[in-house]
């Protein structure tokens, strides 16, 4: 790379999901990447291949305090991003949220630095028009179990906008839709990595509500794109940008082509629907489309596939054997598993759940 197009990058966050996809971008493009992370829920595991690269360098750091280093775009990401995870720590989520982005936009500010916001669907809440625009400004309830997460980052959207408008900061703002791929956390209660982890241990695969409600899922790869060309877009880009995929797609249908993907024959049990949950959920992705030109490229069956791979792969290395994968390398279950396996549906037919065989559509679902 040419020196003139070398740059000090700052991952905040840069051990998590998201951050460390973005840091192996960064190093690939021979940018001088550092990682700053508290490793609340990252995990070194994630940037390790990256430790040996001469252009990175991690520093533990929380972000609710200042740091000063010298950097020419920062990437914000730091905070967690499930329930499970912003929800045992529910102030700490907050001041993630406000004081880091006080912190880093300070730094953003003596050192002249761009600086990108990982903003979140969740400040649309639980959302009254379809498709979201960003002129959609959202309907969140300030006082729930989900608040300390939407009104943190509306709190640092808005910290972003003033900081540009009273300071004059080079401010960006990703509001980004629903991710997976490989290094998401296996146990952090989101959709995708439940039922991938049910389905690869032979556990029913849980639905919440009637399975009707809609997520749209953006591979990571893609997502990545969309933060680094927002990042690097010329001109002034302040206002928040949609990055998402907008094909809509149901619970129901998304823990079929789990099964399908996995090879799973595991069945599909439903649950009541937890409190505060958005119905659907889905991003107008036009602004990014016309800035940036930018759109997702992977579609669900490609990046479920790759991300089976990876869940796959982690089981075999922790040794606990995927009960079922489409791999021909995969063990084959074995037989304490499997019946482990019809023991756990059998439970969850006993605790009186409504139990969907495999490939099978309840009536208030279909059409
Ligand atoms: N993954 C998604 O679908 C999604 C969707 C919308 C928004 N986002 C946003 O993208 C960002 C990254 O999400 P992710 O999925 O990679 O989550 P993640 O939990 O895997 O990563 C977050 C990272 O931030 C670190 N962190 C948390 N608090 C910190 C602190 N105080 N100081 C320093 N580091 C801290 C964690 O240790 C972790 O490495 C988050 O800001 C999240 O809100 C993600």
């Amino acid at each position: 790379m040419k020196e003139a197009h070398r740059r000090r990058v700052l991952v905040t966050g840069g051990a998590g999901f998201l951050g460390s996809h973005l840091c192996d971008r960064l190093v690939q493009a021979g940018h001088d990447v550092l990682c700053v992370d508290n490793f609340y829920t990252g995990s070194k595991d994630n940037i390790a291949h990256l430790l040996r690269e001469p252009n990175f360098e991690l520093m533990r750091h929380d972000v609710t305090f200042p740091l000063y280093v010298e950097v020419d775009q920062i990437y914000n990401l730091a905070c967690p991003a499930s329930p499970v995870h912003y929800q045992s720590d529910p102030v700490q989520t907050t001041k993630t949220s406000v004081h880091g982005a006080i912190n880093m936009l300070g730094l953003a500010k003596r050192v002249k630095a761009r600086i990108l916001q990982a903003s979140t669907s969740e400040v649309y809440g639980d959302p009254a028009c379809h498709p979201q625009q960003e002129s959609y400004w959202g309907h969140v309830n300030p006082i729930g179990l989900r608040s300390c997460y939407d009104e943190g980052k509306r709190c640092a959207e808005t910290l972003f906008m003033d900081y540009h408008r009273q300071h004059r900061v080079d401010v960006r703002i990703a509001r980004i839709f629903n991710t997976y791929g490989p290094r998401m956390h296996p146990a952090d209660g989101r959709v995708v990595s439940n039922f991938i982890t049910q389905a690869l241990s032979g556990q029913p695969l849980t639905v919440y509500g009637d399975g009707s409600q809609t997520r749209s899922f953006c591979y990571v790869d893609d997502l990545i794109d969309g933060l680094i060309r927002l990042m690097e877009a010329e001109g002034d880009h302040s206002m928040p940008v949609n990055l998402g995929n907008p094909c809509e797609v149901s619970m129901l249908d998304i823990a079929r082509k789990v099964l399908a993907a996995t090879g799973s024959r595991s069945p599909i049990v439903m649950r009541p629907l937890p409190s505060d949950d958005p119905r659907q959920r889905c991003p107008d992705i036009a602004r990014a489309a016309e800035l940036l030109q930018w759109a997702p490229t992977v579609d669900l069956d490609e990046g479920l596939r790759r991300t089976v791979a990876y869940f796959a792969q982690r089981m075999r290395d922790e040794g606990t054997v995927p009960a079922a994968v489409n791999d021909a390398a995969t063990p084959a279950p074995t037989a304490a598993k499997a019946a482990g396996s019809r023991r756990n549906s059998a439970v969850a037919s006993q605790a009186g759940a409504v139990v969907v065989p495999a490939g099978v559509v309840p009536a208030a679902v279909r059409g």
